[in-house]
């Protein structure tokens, strides 16, 4: 059976992560969430006290990181490894995620990630997230998702999460993050998120994950020129 790569990118904390599971589970796929390799990236360097604005500094310890994925028994989802080590709870918190964009815009982190993802998706059968995956990682995927909503709906859903999982912050600057992090990832001259004229556009400010996910399906069927 025909198996093609789906990239979905799109601003953070709108659900591609949610998405592309959804997809990956249903099809068979894997799943990749290119984000968590930058974020482990930046663990790295703030462990190793490297000054996230010196990219020479931070190109200097790229050859000292692996990075992979090992399946989670309890959780049945992929959980990232930096050098081995699980560090899938450690990249999630809101230190990661206020040095990531300084990380991701640095050209060298983007070519030494960007070969890492290209492998995973060589014999096809993959869904990624992240900035660019339909831009430049796979710029020949068969299906490209481009995932926004408005940042008021993405910083509340976010801090709910957050708040959930015990970790203590306020809505205004959850807000103020997502912010910054759209406004750098947009920017940045090295692969900026963009979409392109070859995108879906999906804006979920008013979908439920199920409404979303069957509009993904669709276009699955589409892409692969059949039903599934
Ligand atoms: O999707 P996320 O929030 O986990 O991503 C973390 C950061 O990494 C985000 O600020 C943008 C960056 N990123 C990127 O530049 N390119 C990707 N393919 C994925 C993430």
């Amino acid at each position: 059976m025909k198996r093609i790569n789906i990239a979905i990118d799109g601003h953070s904390s709108c659900g591609k992560g949610t998405l592309a599971k959804q997809l990956a589970s249903a099809l068979g796929y894997k799943f990749i969430d290119s984000g968590a390799m930058y974020r482990a990236v930046t663990l790295y360097v703030l462990r190793m006290d490297v000054d996230p604005e010196n990219d020479d500094a931070v190109h200097s310890v790229l050859p000292q990181i692996s990075i992979d994925f090992v399946v989670n028994n309890a959780t049945g989802r992929s959980d990232v490894c930096l050098n081995g080590e699980n560090v899938e709870k450690e990249i999630r918190t809101l230190r990661i995620a206020n040095s990531v964009s300084q990380i991701a815009r640095i050209p060298s982190v983007r070519r030494f990630l960007v070969m890492l993802q290209q492998k995973m998706g060589a014999d096809k059968g993959v869904v990624m997230d992240g900035r660019d995956i339909g831009t430049v990682v796979f710029p020949d995927a068969e299906l490209k998702i481009f995932m926004t909503a408005n940042p008021e709906v993405r910083a509340l859903r976010r801090f709910n999460e957050l708040t959930e999982n015990g970790i203590k912050t306020t809505y205004e600057e959850v807000l103020a993050n997502l912010k910054q992090r759209d406004h750098i990832d947009s920017s940045r001259s090295d692969s900026p998120l963009t979409m392109t004229s070859d995108y879906r556009l999906l804006d979920n400010s008013d979908l439920s994950r199920e409404e979303q996910f069957s509009q993904a399906l669709k276009w699955v069927e589409e892409a692969l020129g059949n039903k599934i």
